[in-house]
């Protein structure tokens, strides 16, 4: 088995994660780490024992080593592309943190990049890495909804604004500087890409959508220079070429009780996704847990209509059984339970771009709606996709301040 040799950049909250994760991945070893802030650096470095001379502030310095496989990115959302590109253009393959970036012009560029220069390009989805999605998008594709015709992601939070009502969490997730948008984004990578991955990747048509910062600020709360600028609240409804239709609410602090709901609606069937991962996958949840901690929380998917033998409603299909049952009897689905299995399985050719989940591309994807919705909610009438594509830019930095000075990020290839 080939050693991957993995730097990171970025040594902040989901480092930590990857980290966790990586010490389940016999074949890969993390060998250099950037971050910009020393005192990070240091506590990253010691925590994982990676020597001072592998550890780097600008991480320009770090793609100059001649031992390094892959960069794993690990930055906010708007320095996803600044910094993949300019490592992709350094001859490294990228696997990225999830949001891709914060619209879907710059995943195309990162997409574009990739392409050109040959590069392996993986990100985050945890959502779509396990058993629920893998049943789901089976059942879909075997017609046993029949017509597939409407889809509902309700994702509603009273109050978990990361970095204002949860401290633990960086300030960078209410800017528009560094995090692009609010929850839609956020929150909705996982959900409205597992919603679009399950019902076959289906082609957006238009959107009519409404974002808001809606709730009132306690200005002592708000403590990055940027300010909170941010959505709190975005509702919109989809449609797509296939005649599927796909409601959208979701917020991080709305004054409504916590609401989670998404269901898939078919002419034969309904599918209700409960609980979906947004936690980064087991080896993340509990490094050590056994299966039965592991169960706790797990995602589950219950079916409703015609089907089983009957008319039945909320038959809990049970796919934490499936999904351990399928790994006994076909060790290679493990390739497909988590992120970074997955991709340090493409990096070294077991998975191909046939068999691979194409990441980039479902977030791409995912965006074309949240775009539609913002783009809409700006203009006060429904968008078309082409309107999407030709009126949202890339949110992208070109430049970013540092303790040792400005980094220049020069997007082209
Ligand atoms: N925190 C979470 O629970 C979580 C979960 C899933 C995904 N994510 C995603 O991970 C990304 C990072 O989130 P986070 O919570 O870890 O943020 P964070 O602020 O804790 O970590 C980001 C780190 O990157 C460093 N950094 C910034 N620019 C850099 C550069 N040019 N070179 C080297 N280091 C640089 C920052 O100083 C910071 O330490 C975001 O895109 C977020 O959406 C976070």
């Amino acid at each position: 088995m080939n050693e991957v040799r993995v730097g990171i950049i970025g040594c902040g909250m989901i480092a930590h994660r990857h980290m966790a994760i990586y010490t389940h991945i016999p074949n890969a070893k993390v060998v250099a780490v950037s971050e910009i802030i020393p005192e990070r650096l240091k506590g990253f470095a010691e925590r994982y024992q990676i020597p001072e001379e592998n550890c780097y502030a600008d991480f320009r310095e770090m793609l100059k080593r001649d031992d390094l496989d892959t960069i794993d990115v690990c930055v906010h959302n708007n320095l996803h592309a600044s910094v993949s590109i300019a490592c992709m253009k350094a001859g490294y393959d990228v696997y990225c943190e999830k949001p891709i970036a914060a619209t879907s012009a710059d995943a195309q560029m990162m997409i574009d990049c990739a392409k050109k220069l040959g590069r392996k390009f993986h990100v985050q989805i945890s959502s779509l890495m396990n058993a629920q999605t893998r049943v789901a998008r089976d059942m879909i594709a075997n017609g046993e909804l029949g017509n597939v015709y409407f889809a509902n992601l309700t994702m509603l939070s009273s109050r978990r604004r990361p970095g204002y009502d949860l401290p633990q969490f960086t300030t960078d997730f209410y800017t528009k500087e560094l995090a692009g948008h609010g929850p839609t984004i956020d929150l909705g990578v996982y959900l409205i890409s597992q919603l679009l991955f399950v019902m076959g990747l289906p082609k957006l048509k238009s959107v009519s959508g409404f974002a808001i910062r809606g709730l009132e600020y306690d200005d002592r709360l708000i403590t990055n220079p940027y300010g909170f600028g941010v959505e709190d609240f975005g509702v919109c409804l989809a449609k797509f070429e296939n005649g599927i239709n796909m409601q959208i609410q979701a917020s991080s602090a709305a004054n409504i009780n916590d609401q989670m709901k998404t269901y898939i609606l078919g002419s034969k069937g309904g599918l209700e996704i409960i609980g979906a991962d947004t936690t980064g996958g087991p080896f993340a949840r509990a490094a050590n847990a056994d299966a039965a901690a592991l169960h706790m929380g797990n995602p589950a998917l219950k079916f409703y209509g015609n089907g089983l033998g009957g008319e039945v409603f909320g038959v809990d299909l049970n796919v934490w059984d499936r999904g351990l049952k399928e790994a006994r009897t076909n060790p290679e689905i493990s390739l497909y339970d988590d992120n970074q299995v997955h991709w340090i399985a493409y990096k070294t050719g077991i998975l191909t771009d046939e068999t691979r989940y194409n990441t980039p591309e479902i977030a791409k994807n995912m965006l074309l709606v949240t775009d539609g919705l913002f783009l809409s909610s700006e203009l006060g009438r429904e968008v078309t996709v082409d309107e999407i594509r030709a009126m949202v830019k890339p949110m992208a930095r070109t430049e970013q301040e540092t303790p040792f000075g400005t980094i220049h990020y020069d997007l082209s290839f």
